[in-house]
């Protein structure tokens, strides 16, 4: 009769992929005081050797080790840990001795991160953003499974290529499109245009790829970025205050993203100050805060006359991403806009 495998870390094998683990904190790493506590609980508290260590499973599928990088809850990412990160993981996948990469997130800003990554990382091999809606603590802990499908994507070769990756709640999201769409449930994340696929017990499953630019086909560098430009979000609503975008260029924004209600679009109070910004040589740039569709150019506002431009089916946090790149390179609104069509 077979005996149970042995759950004892099984030895470097060359058969096996090799993975990094880089560890930022989030939920995935966090503890809450009992079983039942699923959403009240303190995040960024596990280490990431710990979390290695509660899953043995993962010697099974990869040769892993674990980095920490940051041990925060992820509402406090900043530009300057986006950086960090980003010349870290570029560090780790230029090394041949490294197959692919994980890295342990908070849901909250994963998105934004993953996204950047996408954008800036100039390789195939896998980079692939996982976090848990709940802490290893709480019962029926979705971080064990998600972090063991993160290591198995990130060690697949048919995900090299496709950009970074996110893996969580069994799905495979481009990291362009992934979005954290509920806030309290294990299916928190999804893409409007759908996942690639999905990883089932170690194998990879795909079903479509991505079509936009991302790393290896970007024009954004890690290596060549030294800081980001400010680039900040107002929320449209109605009766909201114009002033908001007076307060965001005094923040230092270089580009307004106008987060608005349906088309993005700006009400008829409010377009006066928004040409204003843009004439004192600030980029306006129209999102919608609608989760789905995409904002159509001179639709409701008349872009080309404002001189503004459209943030396509980016949301708003996004729009911020890759706006902040793109003035790394361009203050012209055509090339800006090009941009937001390819990426
Ligand atoms: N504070 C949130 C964060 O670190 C917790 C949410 C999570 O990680 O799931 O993003």
């Amino acid at each position: 009769m077979a005996t149970a495998c042995a759950q004892t870390p099984a030895a470097t094998s060359a058969a096996k992929p090799n993975v990094v683990i880089v560890a930022t904190g989030g939920t995935i790493a966090g503890a809450g005081a009992t079983s039942a506590n699923s959403a009240t609980y303190q995040a960024a508290k596990v280490p990431v050797d710990k979390l290695i260590a509660g899953i043995p499973e993962l010697s099974n599928v990869a040769n892993v080790r674990g980095e920490q990088a940051f041990q925060i809850a992820s509402e406090s990412f900043t530009n300057e840990k986006l950086l960090q990160l980003g010349k870290r993981v570029s560090a780790l996948v230029k090394d041949p001795g490294v197959d692919g990469v994980v890295i342990t997130h908070g849901t909250d800003t994963l998105e934004e991160t993953s996204f950047f990554l996408n954008l800036v990382i100039r390789t195939e091999k896998p980079i692939v953003l996982v976090g848990s809606m709940r802490p290893g603590t709480a019962m029926s802990a979705d971080g064990m499974l998600n972090l063991y499908n993160a290591v198995v994507l990130a060690g697949t070769p048919s995900a090299r290529g496709k950009g970074v990756l996110v893996a969580m709640n069994d799905d495979i999201l481009t990291g362009r499109d992934a979005a954290k769409r509920i806030n309290i449930k294990t299916s928190a994340f999804a893409s409007a245009w759908g996942p690639l696929g999905m990883v089932v017990e170690n194998q990879a499953y795909w079903f479509r790829a991505p079509v936009k630019r991302h790393t290896t086909q970007s024009e954004f560098d890690i290596d060549t970025l030294q800081s980001l430009p400010e680039v900040h979000i107002v929320y449209g609503y109605g009766n909201m205050a114009p002033t908001l975008y007076d307060a965001a260029v005094k923040a230092g924004a270089k580009a307004v993203i106008h987060a608005g209600t349906g088309n993005g679009s700006v009400p008829d109070y409010a377009v006066e100050t928004l040409r204003r910004v843009r004439s004192s040589g600030i980029h306006v740039i129209r999102a919608s805060r609608i989760a789905d569709g995409f904002v159509i150019r001179n639709s409701e506002q008349p872009d080309d006359k404002y001189d503004w431009v459209v943030a396509h089916d980016l949301n708003p946090q996004k729009a911020k991403i890759l706006a902040a790149l793109a003035l790394g390179k361009t203050n012209s609104t055509a090339e800006l806009q090009r941009i937001f069509w390819e990426y």
